[in-house]
């Protein structure tokens, strides 16, 4: 007997490669129509038809739309204080991002708001945004730090991401982005990053509070050399690299991370083309992130296609920052698919099994086969192609996390 048996109208399982999907494996779903799965322990026992399966169960669920693996969000920088309503008020009347970054606006005031937080008032802010995440069917999502930018501040953000973890459904992934910005204490790029390497990695590796580094490699904040050192160092310190490369200006970013092995690039708006022949040849994913152009008003979206078409697995995630507030894979589905032109079914492998393989977590969740985490949600759709269509609302009905229902009705339970 199972510990949970669940029927369902439509099964996506994501099944079918090891290792992210790309070029054509990119529309892969592994559809079964009338299909089950079985839980054993938190874990799939075993997928297959209703036929197949049966329902030997303590507990059986029925249910007469679409089920698929929880998503993954691979990149958000979830963890912050305060908010930046107004700034959407200024891109409106055309100030870019890095002006009203310069303007002591942007990244630098959510750092001022974070840094005044206490660990009890940020970790209660975050839990509610992963709340808002599991709601809408978020079951494993990676958050970074980089709106301390002190040390104590940097270390705070690292023990919520960790607290939250330990109690909150979701799993959490961890990520030490010390080079997003530079400090109003520093002067200097290189200072910072020093001070950064010898004094904060140290003991983020130390202490283990982190599986990959990230800097924003952006004209006026980071460039090519200095990313390079630091995730260089963050090698050192036992972090997997990972890279914002090409968001707003091209500064090599993605060269940087190919020569030492990123997991993946994100944002890419500016990637050329030889450097996403690059991104295919090193086996680098591209972790597109299609909320931030529109929170920006702009209409330049990383090629998707082009990465498709070169075998560069992509994946996709929310960015979710004062900047850019969604905590919707929902949403992202939507911009990929109207303002990137991926398929219906690109963006469901994006969203799941390669979004998971971009924070090294593959083998764990982002599809629905035998030993791995029995993270499923439930959709009211007639089929999936109603994800990226039926826009603005949420298509989740229930969540399933480690085998437990943790989201029903839409509601948390
Ligand atoms: O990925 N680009 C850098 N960091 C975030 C934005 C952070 C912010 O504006 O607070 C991003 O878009
Ligand atoms: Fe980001």
């Amino acid at each position: 007997m199972f510990d949970l048996v669940i029927h369902e109208k439509h099964l996506l399982t994501l099944q079918g490669s090891k290792g992210p999907k790309k070029g054509e494996l990119t529309g892969q779903l592994g559809v079964i129509e009338s299909g089950a799965i079985a839980i054993n322990n938190g874990r799939i026992e075993a997928v297959g038809t209703i036929r197949e399966i049966g329902d030997n169960a303590e507990r059986l669920i029925k249910w007469s739309g679409l089920a698929m693996p929880g998503f993954v969000d691979p990149h958000t920088h979830a963890v912050f204080s305060g908010s930046r309503e107004d700034e959407l008020k200024m891109k409106i009347v055309g100030r870019t991002y890095l002006e009203i970054l310069k303007a002591g606006g942007g990244i630098l005031r959510t750092v001022k708001a974070t840094r005044k937080s206490s660990f009890e008032q940020l970790l209660e802010e975050t839990k509610k945004r992963a709340d808002t995440m599991l709601l809408y069917g978020t079951t494993t999502a990676e958050m970074k730090t980089g709106y301390g930018l002190d040390f104590d501040t940097e270390m705070k953000m690292l023990e919520v991401i960790k607290k939250l973890d330990e109690t909150h459904p979701m799993d959490i992934v961890p990520t030490f982005l010390g080079a997003h910005a530079l400090p109003p204490e520093f002067k200097d790029a290189d200072e910072y990053i020093d001070f950064l390497i010898n004094d904060v990695m140290s003991e983020v590796g130390r202490r283990n509070l982190a599986k990959f580094a990230d800097i924003f490699c952006e004209k006026g904040v980071f460039d090519a050399e200095q990313s390079r050192r630091y995730l260089s160092a963050a090698k050192k310190h036992g972090m997997i690299p990972k890279i914002h490369a090409d968001e707003i200006e091209n500064l090599g970013g993605v060269r940087v991370g190919a020569e030492l092995g990123t997991i993946s690039a994100e944002h890419l708006v500016k990637t050329s083309d030889e450097e996403i022949e690059l991104m295919a040849e090193k086996g680098m994913i591209a972790d597109l992130l299609p909320g931030t152009p529109h929170m920006l008003l702009s209409n330049h979206y990383a090629p998707a296609r082009k990465f498709i078409e070169k075998g560069v697995p992509v994946a996709l995630a929310t960015d979710l920052n004062p900047n850019c507030w969604t905590e919707s894979m929902q949403m992202v589905i939507n911009l990929a698919s109207l303002r990137m032109r991926m398929s219906p079914e690109e963006t469901i492998v994006a969203s799941t099994i390669n979004a998971a393989y971009s924070i090294g977590m593959g083998d764990e969740v982002g599809s629905l086969e035998p030993g791995k985490k029995a993270d499923i949600i439930l959709l009211d759709v007639p089929n999936h192609m109603h994800i990226p269509y039926h826009f603005g609302v949420n298509l989740v009905n229930t969540v399933i996390k480690n085998g437990r229902i943790v989201v029903k009705e839409g509601c948390l339970t």
